[in-house]
């Protein structure tokens, strides 16, 4: 089966949740946007009442386009469901995310939300993250000195890999929608991404990795054999 059909599924089933007078996260990547999609539809054929955060400006501008309403963190810091895609799923619910370089507000507003539901295709789940480089946000000044600092942190949770700027298909450094710059660190296997993320959360310059940790409470991953749901 195709995976953008897969992906589809899991947006579907995870559209089940959405009740009419939520507060929604809605978040970012080919995945969420599916589900972006089938919200608008699901809204308009209900009627339903719904408020929204995006978690970037692509997905901010696909919600608007599609007519659902939209708000702020700063108006409404406290969310009912957030709904997202990740690079990574492992089977205790660890995740990585930032392939789309929205980890940082996909961050912010999963944490705002009272339940977080990821939505993938199979092959996102695996035994061990890190195959998918860990994306790391970071702010452009000091950047060598930075660079140093999060090797250090890498190898102290028992990790080995180069840390590599990541740039647009153009050539030049990917600015994300904050205006920091993204270093890749191609790990391979993280060993305990609980200890990597609390290493990674005392380099300053950092402004956030992509690991995900016990945030999401259910993963839905859509397989060509039907739905699977991981529960924390
Ligand atoms: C965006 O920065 C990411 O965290 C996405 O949620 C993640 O890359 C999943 O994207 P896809 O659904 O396109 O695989």
């Amino acid at each position: 089966m195709k995976l953008d059909q897969l992906k589809r599924d899991a947006a579907a089933e995870a559209l089940k949740s959405v009740e009419s007078g939520m507060r929604l996260g809605l978040g970012t990547g080919s995945t969420a946007k599916i589900f972006v999609d089938l919200l608008a539809e699901r809204m308009k054929a209900e009627s339903l009442r719904l408020i929204c955060v995006p978690t970037s400006e692509a997905t901010r501008i696909q919600a608007h386009n599609l007519g659902l309403p939209l708000t702020t963190l700063e108006e409404t810091p406290e969310l009912d469901l957030a709904i997202d895609g990740a690079d990574e799923i492992d089977p205790q619910l660890n995740l990585i995310k930032g392939g789309g370089a929205a980890h940082l507000r996909e961050k912010i507003v999963e944490m705002a939300a009272k339940r977080f539901i990821v939505i993938a295709d199979e092959t996102k789940l695996v035994a061990n993250l890190g195959k998918f480089p860990l994306p790391l946000e970071c702010a452009p000044f000091g950047l060598e000195a930075t660079r140093r600092q999060l090797e250090k942190a890498v190898l102290s949770a028992g990790c080995q890999g180069k840390l590599v700027l990541r740039r647009k298909a153009t050539g030049e450094t990917l600015l994300t929608d904050g205006g920091n710059v993204i270093l890749d660190a191609h790990l391979g296997r993280i060993v305990d991404p609980a200890k990597l993320a609390e290493a990674l959360d005392h380099v300053t310059g950092l402004v956030e990795h992509g690991l995900f940790i016990g945030m999401a409470e259910r993963a839905i991953l859509a397989t060509s054999t039907g739905l699977r749901t991981l529960t924390r």
